[in-house]
């Protein structure tokens, strides 16, 4: 077999997320702005492309591939890209192929997702409130999303709930959710607001540490360190009381860089070694150039994976109200 991808720093990439579309049939207030200029079709990679790319990954030993957007499911097609996908699940190919989604495709969606050989989903819902819900999403239905959730339970997938902590939004619901999280069998993982796209609000008022989250918690719960882990950047507790995990993403208050395994493609198929940097390599005129074969797109990716920054540098600031990045985080899917 090839020799690993490993960057500058010693950390093999071993896990490919691919946005598949930078579309969404929502606008959480943390992610977009409520205006948004979508991507021409003409840049957007055909799902044959993505597919021949992700093979090129795992021919240099990508084991994990994460469907994000935008909303990956609202990509027209997108179940064929999961099936072809799907067959390259296996000894010497994938070991697991995941989405993140918003939900509101799954009560369609989750028992195709299944028979492709997908396993387990994270699905985001920041609150149990269906006011607050369509407060954060600018127009979705808790419902549907809930309803999503439960497919997705009744289809076999194991799902986690990823819930951004937003002060004064959703600060006061996180018991509430553990409970619920506890009562139906999914794991639950908080994520820190990370500034990254023009969204039209101030994010340090939206900004919440996890610190503060978790001493909360500590005070409802029986949080035992777990060294679970899923090769993503969440360190996880599990809770005595329910039996269920919590997972606690946290690049502001604990940074997680210097174990990163990862790197993101977008749908344009710029491939972004880092969330938190602009510096990228692109690979949609190679994959349309008919002069560069496998080979070629194997050194493409190994010279990419020789750029990987050390890490992200965000920062919340009052005073530099502009984000650290300016590319919003549905373009690279997280
Ligand atoms: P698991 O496979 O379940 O561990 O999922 P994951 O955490 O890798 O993926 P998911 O799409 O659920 O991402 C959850 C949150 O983690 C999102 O807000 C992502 O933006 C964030 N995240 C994932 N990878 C990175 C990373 O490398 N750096 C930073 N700063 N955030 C990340
Ligand atoms: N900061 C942190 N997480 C974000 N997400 C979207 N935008 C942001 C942001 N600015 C989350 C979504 C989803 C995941 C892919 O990324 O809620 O769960
Ligand atoms: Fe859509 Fe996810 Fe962004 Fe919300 S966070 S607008 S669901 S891409």
């Amino acid at each position: 077999a090839a020799a690993p991808l490993t960057d500058p720093f010693g950390r093999t990439v071993s896990y490919l997320r691919v946005s598949v579309t930078d579309r969404c049939d929502l606008r959480c207030v943390y992610c977009m702005a409520e205006d948004m200029t979508f991507l021409p079709k003409k840049d957007i990679l055909t799902l044959e492309e993505i597919d021949r790319l992700c093979g090129a990954f795992i021919a240099l030993g990508t084991d994990k591939i994460r469907l994000t957007g935008g909303e990956p499911l609202v990509r027209k097609g997108v179940m064929t890209l999961v099936q072809t996908l799907g067959a390259r699940i296996g000894a010497g190919g994938l070991r697991e192929l995941t989405v993140t989604t918003n939900g509101t495709q799954l009560t369609k969606m989750a028992g195709e997702l299944y028979a492709a050989g997908v396993r387990r989903i994270n699905v985001s819902m920041d609150t149990l409130d269906p006011a607050t819900f369509a407060a954060v999403t600018r127009w979705g239905k808790l419902e549907q999303t809930m309803d999503g959730i439960f497919a997705a339970k009744a289809a076999g997938l194991a799902v986690k709930i990823n819930a951004v902590a937003l002060k004064g939004v959703n600060e006061d619901e996180f018991d509430r959710m553990v409970a619920w999280c506890g009562e139906h069998g999914f794991d639950l993982c908080l994520i820190e607001t990370m500034p990254m796209g023009e969204i039209g609000e101030d994010r340090t008022d939206q900004y919440l540490p996890l610190s503060l989250v978790r001493s909360r918690l500590r005070q409802s719960w029986t949080l035992e360190e777990s060294d679970y882990r899923t090769g993503g950047p969440a360190r996880y507790v599990t809770v005595k009381e329910t039996g269920r995990r919590i997972g606690f993403i946290t690049p502001m208050t604990h940074n997680f860089c210097e174990s990163c395994n990862r790197v993101r493609l977008t749908c344009t198929g710029t491939l972004y070694m880092c969330l938190g940097q602009d510096d990228a390599a692109e690979f949609r005129s190679l994959l349309r150039d008919p002069s560069v074969d496998e080979a070629g797109l194997a050194q493409a990716i190994r010279d990419a994976i020789a750029r990987k920054p050390k890490g992200h540098d965000f920062v919340i600031d009052r005073r530099r109200n502009r984000p650290a990045v300016a590319r919003h985080m549905s373009l690279t899917g997280g």
